[in-house]
């Protein structure tokens, strides 16, 4: 799928096996998150649009740039607060539009319990963070909002995703880039991703 990229660089692949360790305690995964969505997000944004603002340095003019677009940030809540604020250091202008989805344990479907988002759209690009693609189904559900709210560009940031869930938000938005640190092996019967690393809302706030 060309609208998937899993990232190869060694020190994602090092920090995510911290990650999915099960004796990693909650302190440290809260860290590595961050750490980890500063380096997927560094990928992801590598195609921001530049506009020329040459600057004076100390001794002559030089070439010099300015992001373009105006870039929201979307974390789902709960888990993709753990991504925001390694993309914030980054990109500390960024405005911060938080979502809430949750999804129902039996239907597997995501609800809707909080959206900020104001009535027109305030930005040109939206990244969507969460860490966890299982289903698919919360992804999808955020990148309908965006685009009903006025979005064109939007990319889907997270760090797991399962085949299923990323066949399915391939399917209903293929125009969504998604970013990964790594693609698993399947869903089990609970939804959850295999072999995953159980469910990050919990792991970050400590509430399994
Ligand atoms: C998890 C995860 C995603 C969603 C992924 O959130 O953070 O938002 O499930 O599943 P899907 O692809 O099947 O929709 P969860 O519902 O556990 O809520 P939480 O972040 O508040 O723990």
């Amino acid at each position: 799928m060309n609208n998937v990229f899993v990232s190869n660089h060694p020190l994602v692949k090092h920090k995510l096996t911290l990650l999915r360790d099960a004796r990693t305690e909650h302190k440290k995964f809260r860290e590595l998150i961050r750490e980890l969505a500063m380096l997927l997000g560094y990928e992801a944004m590598a195609d921001l649009d530049l506009e020329d603002r040459p600057v004076q340095t100390p001794l002559a003019m030089a070439p010099g740039y300015h992001l373009r677009e105006d870039v929201g940030l979307i974390p789902i809540l709960r888990a993709g607060l753990g991504m925001l604020d390694g993309f914030l250091e980054m990109l500390p202008g960024a405005q911060v539009w938080h979502l809430g989805l949750y999804r129902d344990e039996k239907t597997l479907r995501p609800v809707s319990y909080y959206n900020k988002l104001p009535v027109d759209p305030t930005v040109q690009v939206c990244l969507i963070l969460d860490p966890m693609l299982a289903t698919g189904g919360s992804a999808s559900a955020a990148v309908e909002v965006l685009k009903n709210w006025g979005v064109k560009r939007i990319k889907f940031v997270g760090l797991i995703a399962s085949p299923e869930g990323i066949a399915a938000v391939s399917k209903a938005h293929p125009d969504v880039p998604i970013h990964l640190a790594a693609l698993d092996d399947h869903l089990n019967e609970r939804g959850f991703i295999v072999p995953g690393l159980g469910d990050a809302g919990d792991r970050q706030f400590g509430t399994g």
